[in-house]
């Protein structure tokens, strides 16, 4: 009897080991509100087409998780990822007319905040002799052009900004998101920037305080995160068109990782990207084609989540009218 559903590990252990992931994570302080608000921008985007169609949803998830060593965590392990490809993307998905769930990491970039300085807080504002503040002339254009977008998005209900710090966090929140998009069938999409932990230490076998370094070397076993993909596509939301991300430093294996990635866990889409050029150029990799994505280098201030996501909506807009499931 095949049970191993092509994954390569048998389901009775894959099932074991995310059972094993929730039961063990901590429960999320803030689920009732997460509940409420993906609730209500779901309920409001189902209705807003006006034709009897819904307004196509997409979660878009962004930023690294980290994994705490203690539970009073004062150390943890992270996730290379600035959030740029996420927030970017978001504010692509939103122009194409997509009601975007952006799950984002605390203090990773946000949408519409491309062209404010790292610190626009101090760099942006001054103080005046009438003692008010005021938006330096310098910054003017840049910040007026962030809150108007911003607030236009949220304030519309295109746009709705769930935080994560934790590995913990994060996969419990991807679970109630997709749990809850599910009702929309085809028009649901996971596009997966976010840089998820590979390796976790179980919450019930973390110490409690502070590791002690006079203990001498930190000796600590980690347990591997069940890869939540093949769930997501399986029971979580099986009619959304799913995307996620291969990142490779090595450009000799990134699109074999990618091909097999997309065959393991049934992706319709996978974005194979090297470290060095990923805001240059992606390949994204179908069951039958791999199309090479560039930003324009003689448009000034173009970027390559331009035209990458121009690709997905034109291939989510084909696969809403026929999903193959
Ligand atoms: O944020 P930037 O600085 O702009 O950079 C963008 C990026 C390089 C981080 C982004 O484009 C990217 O490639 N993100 C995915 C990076 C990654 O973690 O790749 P991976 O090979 O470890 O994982 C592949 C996929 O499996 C991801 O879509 C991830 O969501 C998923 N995964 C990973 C581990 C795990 N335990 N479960 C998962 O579901």
């Amino acid at each position: 009897m095949d049970i191993t559903n092509g994954l390569g590990v048998p389901q009775e252990t894959l099932d074991a080991e995310i059972k094993s992931f929730f039961e063990s994570a901590p429960p999320l302080k803030n689920s009732d509100d997460i509940g409420e608000k993906l609730k209500k921008f779901i309920e409001r985007n189902s209705l807003s087409l006006g034709n009897g169609e819904a307004r196509r949803v997409v979660c878009v998830t962004s930023g690294g998780t980290t994994v705490p060593l203690e539970q009073r965590c004062v150390r943890y392990i992270d996730n290379f990822s600035s959030g740029h490809r996420g927030a970017t993307s978001t504010e692509y998905f939103i122009k194409a007319g997509y009601a975007v769930i952006f799950l984002y990491r605390r203090g990773s970039y946000q949408p519409y905040c491309r062209s404010l300085p790292e610190d626009p807080l101090l760099e942006c504002f001054e103080y005046t002799d009438e003692s008010s503040i005021r938006v330096r002339e310098s910054h003017s254009e840049a910040v007026k052009k962030a809150i108007s977008e911003h607030h236009a998005a949220v304030a519309e209900g295109f746009l709705l900004k769930l935080p994560f710090t934790t590995i913990f966090e994060y996969l419990q929140i991807l679970q109630m998101v997709a749990t809850s998009l599910r009702s929309l069938g085809a028009h649901a999409m996971f596009y997966l920037a976010a840089a998820v932990s590979d390796f976790y230490v179980p919450w019930k076998s973390m110490a409690e305080h502070k590791i002690q370094s006079a203990s001498g070397p930190l000796d600590m076993r980690l347990v591997q995160v069940p890869k939540m993909l093949s769930v997501l596509r399986k029971d979580w939301a099986p009619m959304a068109f799913c995307i996620s991300f291969k990142l490779e430093t090595d450009i000799k294996i990134l699109l074999e990782k990618a091909d097999i990635s997309l065959k393991k866990y049934k992706m319709h889409m996978v974005v194979a990207n090297e470290l060095l050029t990923r805001k240059d150029e992606v390949v994204v990799v179908t069951s039958n084609e791999k199309i090479s994505v560039r930003r324009d280098k003689t448009q000034v201030g173009d970027v390559v989540e331009n035209p990458l996501i121009r690709v997905i909506v034109e291939r989510h807009s084909t696969y809403v009218e026929k999903p193959d499931i």
